[in-house]
């Protein structure tokens, strides 16, 4: 791999033992990948940051770099950790918070902005053709979809390397070679784009390469739940959306073409009818301060949710610091929000006898933990499950 002057400087030790582990691990994944060069980044998202998730070795990881001087060289954010960091939530369990603060003090330390959100897109909204880093996979796919920049879905582990390098591999999407659309997606059925999650899942276990989606009617908040869905079941970091990715970041080639009726994602909307102790959940990905407030609007007209009732809200940090009087409001409603976390990188409080969500992501990774007893359908159509209106 061609390397300039400085990153042969860098990985003999000349700007620090951290810098150098970190350009080893890039160009190792590099040259596994047939990268010729690497390429600058704008923007890092560190993800595999939840104790939750990476325990001991992974504190010990994020330690040694820090303490071995390893510093952010771009601007770079914090994915979700595994405990509320409003320390008010019922529903996430906040006995790890210790450990997750000895992680995020060093993540913190490295001078990495601790948004604890799986949205980076709002804190930074990237620029076609951008070259990123970033390691969640739901973000990736809205970076490279919606946006038109150019970021593979990273490993933990080198998104840290990129952000204290400030480089990454140059394979991929970030090669405008390998952003082909060779498939071609079409709604036949428009009561399809009404559930972005079962959309997502459908894509994901369905379809291999890049595709196309004709006439996706589907705002930003459906979209991101889309392209996450899809990011949990498929591996798809691109999915080329009519009229939204731009113009230039991508090419068509499609040799196949495949309509999707309504009954093909009905099978992903759910399991039969829910009772007992259910949990709705809104927020995977991350809500967006508009969707938030959207949703808060929602269930003030509501009110007070019913005795027995269990909805989850997850938010990032930015949007309890500008909403923290809103967050207030709803607890007192009965609505349970955590701040900077989810149930999928950390863990619920207590058993549930199912799950209401508008989230394919949090269906394909909760799903067991509610003994398969979901239903997955759009925003509203959670809100009328937890408010009595629907039971499947
Ligand atoms: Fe975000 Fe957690 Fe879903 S990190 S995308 S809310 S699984």
């Amino acid at each position: 791999m061609y390397l300039t002057v400085e990153q042969e400087k860098m990985l003999k030790g000349e700007y620090g033992w951290a810098v150098a582990k970190a350009l080893e691990i890039i160009v190792k994944t590099g040259e596994a990948l047939g990268a010729p060069r690497l390429v600058s980044i704008v923007h890092a998202h560190v993800s595999g940051v939840s104790y939750s998730n990476i325990l001991e070795p992974g504190l010990a990881y994020i330690r040694s770099l820090f303490e071995k001087g390893g510093r952010a060289r771009v601007y770079t954010t914090i994915n979700p950790g595994c405990v509320d960091y409003s320390g008010f939530s019922e529903v996430i369990d906040n006995s790890l918070r210790g450990k997750q603060q000895a992680i995020d003090e060093a993540l913190i330390g490295m001078g990495f902005k601790p948004v604890f959100t799986c949205i980076p897109y709002y804190h930074r909204p990237p620029s076609p053709g951008e070259f990123l880093a970033w390691g969640e996979s739901s973000a990736v796919a809205v970076a490279n979809s919606v946006y038109g920049a150019s970021s593979n879905r990273e490993g933990g582990p080198l998104t840290i390397a990129a952000a204290i390098t400030g480089y990454t591999y140059y394979a991929g999407l970030h090669v405008p070679e390998n952003r082909v659309a060779s498939v071609i997606i079409e709604p036949g059925d428009p009561r399809v784009l009404d559930n972005p999650g079962a959309l997502g899942l459908w894509i994901g276990e369905n379809i291999r390469d890049i595709p196309l989606l004709k006439n996706a009617r589907i705002d930003f908040y459906g979209l991101k739940i889309l392209l996450a869905s899809s990011a949990a079941s498929g591996s798809h970091a691109l999915i080329v959306l009519e009229n939204i990715t731009p113009t230039g970041t991508f090419r068509v080639e499609a040799s196949e073409r495949v309509m999707i009726e309504y009954s093909d994602i009905e099978k992903y909307s759910g399991t039969g009818p829910l009772n007992g102790d259910v949990l709705g959940y809104i927020g995977c990905p991350h809500l967006h301060p508009g969707e938030f407030l959207e949703i808060y609007y929602h269930i003030i007209r509501r009110g007070r949710l019913p005795a027995g009732s269990k909805l989850l809200l997850t938010i990032p940090v930015e949007v309890y610091k500008m909403y923290s009087d809103k967050v207030h409001y709803l607890r007192k409603l009965g609505v349970d929000v955590a701040v900077g976390t989810c149930p999928v990188v950390s863990r619920l409080a207590r058993k549930f006898d199912g799950l209401v969500t508008n989230s394919g992501k949090a269906v394909f990774y909760l799903a067991r933990y509610f003994k398969n007893r979901y239903l997955l359908t759009n925003t509203e159509g959670v809100l009328r499950a937890v408010y009595g209106q629907i039971t499947g």
